[in-house]
């Protein structure tokens, strides 16, 4: 097979001036005259965070645009906000979304001055994200509006500002049409700007920069400049353009002179290049920046700068993705866009956050499913070294905000996918453009895909970037048998192997795996008996934390690991999810309010999970950890599993200082004799012709298999299993998924009188995939068994590839492949005290952990992510708030509640415990714990700096503090 796809280039980051954006400071324009690099990149231009001071109500407001509009009674706030976090939940609502009460208008003021000085100069306001429906209006007038809630956007308000007297800006928003399969949130969510420049400047998102060669030894650069002239005169214009290297020295530098129409724009491209570049890579993130100085004549008149990486790439048909060269699996996750407890507003500090917890675990690309994210996660992504999966849309209905198909796709996509291009289209870290996730096909999704609709929105993305491949992700395996996918570059494939299909049919074309597992687990949970089926759900409303239960679309992690294994040619995963989100609570819909999908909890404390996939994505680094808790006072002297996730290839593991052996990956348990098995076999009929005999079902060899004659349902297949036999468990693994078979299994002494012990139908649930083996737990005894089919889906034929009698239960193959990932001792006796697993390398110890049983809560103990913050009014601490007994043991099943105070210049932004079920608020001064833990997201205010002591109390518990400084 040929590699079809081979994207070679690097690229650059629109990054605005970050050190000029913040500042409220007026820098003043067009002198000329020597400045440091720093004063020149503010030159021309100045960038005002525009977050703090605003006013907000909630409903409709009748006149709140005009300027006089008296808001006094509004409620102060500063972005970013999410007015829907704080509540209340509402409990009998469906958790899709929530739960939360995000639907609704609201309204946000801000009075504002403008700098006498800035008169004739360009006043526009930049919006990262406002959910949804935006109508900005400046001094009564409407100067914008924006008809996707995730996607930035501009307003030009020069024709309504007055650079003397007071100016309001006043923002509607509007959630009530948004579709939505998630917590969207509700409001303003993402920062704000002003930027005031020159009437001839560097257009909005103006600069692109894209590296054409790339070779050890040099790199060509070619920046790209758009100039818009707002003036009424041709406008000479000088941009002088000078590439600064890593460490911030200049490397190289060109000069062009253009005349700029009247009311008109012009691009200037210019190509430098770099000796010995380099590189922008994943292990090692180098960036660089393009700095542009507009001239008019000697005046300056704008300054720009953005970073971007110097990096080749490719994705491959058949050997995947390359990075400067080399292979680099992908070790992805899916992230949506809510922080938990703060839901939808976005800080940088939550995503770099985020992102290291995520990088600890080995993760090197994200996908930002499904929406443009943030720009600064790409900012993030650029500096930490993670490749992105950049998406447009989830679904291209409702969902994108295009309420009932109306604006029609073409003009709504182009405008959309311009703005996330453009906008995002100098990362290094981008390496994918997706134009959606999981859209079905017309004409069975009006709003889905065809092969036209499917062009011409990649088409739009190429229009506006064609130096990275244009995907989607799919989820119809028969996608493939239509020419739909024909225009795009790759696919991403959602759960299940899929992409099998579409391999097959597209050979050369490369695929990602870019949702995988949808594994489900609740932090701290366990039950027993351990779930026997990926789908066996406790009745507690939690997931089992032994990381056996995932969607039933989907599959545990281990499943996933050994599918990259074999089919190579994948790029990689995108795990769904790395962080629990608020909304879509598979599989307890109605009753919870956010995700189990998780590989840590809603706030960001790892499950056991996290260490599985670090165990084996980071095999450079020593993992060992330990699971369940070892507190299970009603368990002494019954079973309780251990596992054990490392990245060693065995360990021995030690109860109370006693071994209970030592257990290497790849070794699976001894299993109970299957009584049916090389016995005696009869049916109804068997297909004539395919040798599909009734004896194919016992001979221990999963690829044959009976089958019936026809697809009539009144088919039987029995076994003789030579004498009376006690019976526990009947294990059944049908040739499709166990979903379109309905039946009833019945036992006999003399094969004359029989006793129906099960009885099971058909179901429509899950949509694709599912289990094809079944499990039914029974108390019987019987020399013969027997399963006759009452009914079946249509297309199916009664047909059974093996079928297990067992005198006790057995673990479904389906959990063979965990022994190669994990260590698992699955008949340990509860006793009270210490286990201890010491983990082996090659043979050589490498590290070991220790699990105690905790005595009762009696003190708290406070960790906070960090120390020293900035009084921005936008940094965030994080604190792990835990009990813990007399001794320092984490009580791994305290609730307690606690309670918080905060001394100093700092504020309470939420609180959480990764509880999925909790409707206790997220804003708030007190939580109670969730199986030990919880968290307390503290936040700086603006230019209030001191010392801050955050102290934690609860009943009967010994109280703890905490200081941090604010700067
Ligand atoms: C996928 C979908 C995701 C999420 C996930 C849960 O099919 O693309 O958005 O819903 O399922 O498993």
């Amino acid at each position: 097979m040929n590699t079809r796809i081979s994207i070679v280039m690097a690229a650059a980051v629109a990054g605005l001036l970050i050190f000029a954006f913040g500042c409220n400071s007026v820098v003043k324009s067009g002198e000329n005259m020597e400045r440091s690099s720093k004063d020149l990149l503010s030159a021309g231009r100045r960038l005002v965070n525009f977050n703090s001071d605003w006013r907000f109500a909630k409903g409709d407001q009748p006149g709140a645009e005009a300027a006089e509009f008296d808001d006094s009674a509004w409620q102060a706030v500063r972005l970013p906000h999410d007015w829907a976090i704080s509540g209340p939940f509402n409990p009998k609502e469906n958790g899709y979304a929530g739960k939360l009460p995000w639907k609704g208008v609201g309204w946000y003021r801000k009075t504002f001055a403008l700098d006498k000085a800035d008169s004739g100069r360009r006043v526009c306001f930049d919006f990262d994200g406002v959910m949804a429906f935006p109508k900005v209006y400046v001094n009564g007038q409407l100067a914008g509006e924006w008809d996707y809630g995730y996607m930035s956007f501009r307003v030009d308000a020069t024709p309504y500002v007055k650079f003397d007297g007071t100016n309001v800006i006043a923002v509607q928003v509007d959630t009530r049409n948004h579709g939505t399969r998630w917590y969207p949130g509700a409001g303003i969510y993402r920062k704000v700007t002003m930027t005031v420049c020159e009437p001839v400047h560097v257009a909005h998102w103006g600069t692109f920069i894209t590296i054409p060669d790339v070779s050890d030894s040099s790199a060509t650069v070619r920046v790209q400049t758009t100039i818009d002239n707002h003036l009424d005169a041709e406008s000479e214009v000088t941009v002088e353009v000078a590439l600064l290297d890593p460490d911030g020295r200049e490397v190289a530098k060109g000069t062009k002179n253009e005349a700029i129409p009247a009311a008109g724009s012009r691009e200037l491209d210019q190509s430098l290049v770099v000796a010995n570049p380099r590189r922008w890579d994943i292990a090692n993130p180098k960036i660089y920046t393009a700095r542009a100085i507009v001239r008019m004549g000697k005046k300056i008149v704008d300054a720009d700068a953005t970073n971007f990486g110097i990096r080749t790439f490719k994705f491959t048909a058949d050997d995947g993705f390359y990075l400067n060269g080399r292979r680099v699996q992908l070790y992805g996750v899916n992230l949506h866009h809510d922080h938990g407890p703060l839901g939808a507003a976005f800080y940088t500090r939550a995503m770099e956050r985020q992102l290291e917890i995520m990088r600890d675990m080995g993760v090197n690309a994200i996908r930002t499913s499904h929406n443009p994210p943030s720009p600064e996660l790409l900012d993030l992504c650029d500096r930490m070294g993670f490749v992105v999966w950049d998406e447009a849309f989830d679904k291209w209905d409702d969902k994108a905000d295009r309420v009932k198909g109306q604006p029609p796709l073409e003009t709504y996509g182009e405008k959309q996918i311009r703005n996330l291009v453009m906008r995002d289209r100098n990362h290094p870290c981008v390496v994918i453009w997706s134009i959606g996730n999981e859209i079905g096909n017309q004409p069975y999704d009006k709003e889905g895909t065809s092969p036209e609709r499917v062009k011409f929105m990649s088409d739009f993305v190429r229009k506006y970037d064609s130096t990275r491949p244009v995907g989607i992700s799919c989820h119809i395996p028969a996608t493939a048998d239509e020419p739909i996918l024909d225009s795009l570059d790759l696919t991403g494939w959602n759960y299940a192997r899929r992409y099998a299909n579409y391999r097959q049919r597209y050979p050369d074309k490369p695929i990602i795996y870019s949702e995988s597992a949808s594994a489900l687990s609740t932090r701290g949970f366990y039950e027993l008996p351990l779930p026997n089926g990926k789908t066996e759900f406790s009745k507690q409303l939690q997931v089992d934390s032994y990381d056996l239960n995932s969607a039933a679309w989907s599959d545990i992690p281990d499943v996933e690991f050994k599918l990259m294994e074999d089919d190579n040619f994948v790029a990689g995963e995108f795990v769904w999810t790395g962080f629990d989100y608020l909304g879509e609570p598979t599989p307890f819909s109605q009753e919870a309010r956010s995700s189990y999908f998780g590989i840590v909890d809603l706030c960001g404390i790892p499950k056991d999970r996290f260490y599985l996939y670090r165990s084996y994505w980071r095999g450079d680094v020593t993992t060992i950890h330990i699971l369940p808790h070892w507190n299970w006072p009603d368990r002494v002297g019954q079973n309780v599993p251990v596992f054990v996730y490392t990245n060693g290839d065995s360990a021995e593991l030690f109860l109370n200082g006693k071994s209970l052996g030592r257990r290497t990956k790849g070794q699976l348990p001894e299993r109970p004799a299957n009584f049916a098995q090389g016995k005696p076999a009869e049916a109804s009929s068997i297909e004539s012709g395919n040798g599909h005999v009734a004896v194919n079902a016992t001979d221990a060899d999963r690829s044959t298999r009976w089958c019936a004659a026809d697809a009539g349902a009144d088919q039987w297949w029995q076994v003789d299993l030579g004498e009376v036999r006690p019976i526990r468990y009947l294990a059944v693994d049908f040739e499709k998924e166990e979903k379109n078979y309905g039946y009833q299994i019945k036992v006999s002494t003399d094969a004359s009188t029989w006793q129906g012990i099960v009885t099971k139908s058909t179901s429509r649930y899950p949509q694709w995939g599912g289990p094809s083996r079944i499990f039914h737990e029974v108390d019987t005894q019987a020399r013969y068994v027997r399963i006759e089919f009452t009914d079946l889906r249509e297309g199916t034929w009664a047909s059974i590839r093996e079928f297990g009698v067992y005198p006790e239960k057995v673990e479904s193959d389906y959990y063979a492949v965990t022994y190669k990932y994990r260590l698992r001792w699955n008949d340990v006796v509860y006793e009270p005290g210490e286990l201890k697993a010491v983990a082996y390398k090659y043979g050589k110890k490498i590290s070991q952990a220790v699990m105690r049983t905790a005595g009762k809560p009696a003190k708290i103990r406070l960790t906070p992510d960090r120390r020293k913050l900035a009084a921005t009014g936008e940094d965030l601490c994080y604190i792990l708030v835990e009990a813990l007994d007399a001794d320092g043991t984490l009580c791994p099943l305290a609730d307690n509640p606690v309670r918080f105070e905060v001394e100093g210049p700092a504020e309470i932004a939420g609180v959480g415990n990764g509880n999925p079920l909790s409707l206790e608020p997220f804003q708030s001064d007190s939580r109670k714990l969730f199986y030990g833990k919880a968290v307390l997201i503290l936040r700086t205010i603006d230019r209030k700096a001191g010392t801050v002591r955050i102290t934690a109390q609860s009943d009967g518990l010994a109280p703890a503090d905490v200081i941090v400084q604010c700067r």
